[in-house]
């Protein structure tokens, strides 16, 4: 494959990328369709600028999308009262025009949810059962808008710290220990029967967060809540997490009865401080050009790199497709990946499938190959 790769790489460079696209085999929903869903987060540009120049690619290639923020407590109903269901509707409309699964992202994150939730009318904390009531009010309202016609949800998103504790979140200081149990509780008695409930976390290679997942699934089921499965949002890198790391936790995670998905995955190629890793929205760095190496495009040689890369990752989940439901990565393009932003804002990364002028790149044909046993 390599050889393969070399060339393809060489002839993407140029103008005989044209012929070489054409060629590009089948489509990633079709490729993987015996192993599991593959999706997509669509920023709200995608989902609300009808001729989005992405658009093409999610319907051709992505059998699930989620919203990278529509969905959230903050976006879709940031002041008491005040919902902005727009973006989120469109979500479905373009979803159910194509065929294509709704992963609702997500119920309850300590990022992105407006500080009146945590709230009373006088501006000081809300008690424990207030609390309980806004977030059952906010899963009966989804539950009432969309239903079904969401797939599945993702309930709590980041609970827990690389070392295993609990976030110290606002949820935390208010609901402390009872909060992913109680926002379980919630969301099985609120919404329909068929939808999917998940728990949603980055870096779950670390042992410590692996291993208190594990133990939040089985306290969960011994209290007799639905979990249906567990998403590991796969921020990875170039070098990281290692292939058996990233498969411990696939497997332990199936071995609790539940249903894994990659449900944020991308690749950074930039260079990253090794405090650096994960998804904590709090740590940031400055730019420079050292850090910022690749702004006019991707190196021949870092491009084949991304693409061996993606193709070990994927060869990883086709090896546990028995266990998992569904591979969404964060982004369509490598122009609306959160990943120009963080943790340095305005670099220029290249960690999707598709560049920035929205044509396929070598990973493209690299991931796709590994569904075809190449
Ligand atoms: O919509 C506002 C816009 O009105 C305003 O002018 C602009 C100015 O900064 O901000 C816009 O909001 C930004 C929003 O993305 C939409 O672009 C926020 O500042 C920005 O913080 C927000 O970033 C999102 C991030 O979550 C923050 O929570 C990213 O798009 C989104 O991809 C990212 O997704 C998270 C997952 O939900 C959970 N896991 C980690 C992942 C990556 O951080």
């Amino acid at each position: 494959m390599m050889r393969h790769l070399a060339l393809l790489a060489v002839l993407s460079a140029g103008s005989l990328a044209a012929p070489l696209l054409r060629g590009t085999p089948g489509t990633l929903k079709e490729a993987f369709a015996p192993h599991f869903h593959v999706g997509a987060a669509l920023n709200t540009e995608i989902l609300t600028v009808a001729d989005h120049p992405a658009r093409a690619l999610v319907t051709r290639h992505f059998s699930s999308i989620t919203a990278a923020n529509a969905m959230k407590w903050g976006p879709f109903n940031p002041e008491p009262g005040v919902y902005v269901t727009e973006p989120a509707d469109a979500l479905l409309t373009l979803a159910e025009a194509h065929g294509m699964q709704v992963i609702g992202h997500t119920l309850f994150w300590h990022q992105q949810t407006p500080r009146w939730v945590f709230q009373d009318v006088q501006g000081g904390p809300i008690s424990r059962e207030a609390l309980l009531e806004r977030m059952r009010e906010r899963v009966r309202l989804l539950a009432k808008r969309y239903g079904e016609r969401v797939h599945l949800w993702d309930v709590v998103n980041e609970a827990i710290e690389d070392d295993g504790s609990l976030r110290k979140s606002a949820w935390h200081r208010i609901l402390g220990a009872d909060f992913v149990p109680e926002a379980f509780r919630i969301a099985g008695e609120e919404l329909p029967a068929s939808v999917q409930l998940i728990y949603n976390d980055y870096s779950m290679f670390l042992p410590g967060r692996r291993d208190a997942v594990v133990t939040m699934v089985r306290d969960l089921q011994a209290r007799g809540l639905r979990i249906d499965g567990v998403g590991m949002q796969g921020h990875w890198g170039l070098d990281f997490p290692r292939i058996e790391d990233a498969e411990a936790a696939i497997v332990a995670f199936a071995a609790t009865g539940v249903r894994v998905h990659i449900t944020e995955l991308d690749v950074d190629v930039l260079p990253r401080s090794p405090d650096m890793f994960g998804a904590d929205l709090n740590k940031r760095a400055q730019i420079s050009p050292e850090n910022n190496p690749y702004t006019d495009g991707l190196p021949t040689e870092i491009q084949e790199k991304l693409a061996r890369r993606y193709a070990e990752i994927f060869a990883l989940f086709v090896r546990h497709a028995d266990k998992i439901d569904r591979v969404t990565f964060w982004g369509v393009t490598d122009g609306d990946s959160w990943l120009n932003g963080f943790p340095v804002r305005g670099r220029t990364n290249h960690p999707l499938l598709f560049d920035r002028a929205n044509q396929p790149k070598p990973a493209l044909e690299a991931v796709i190959g590994v569904a075809a046993g190449k």
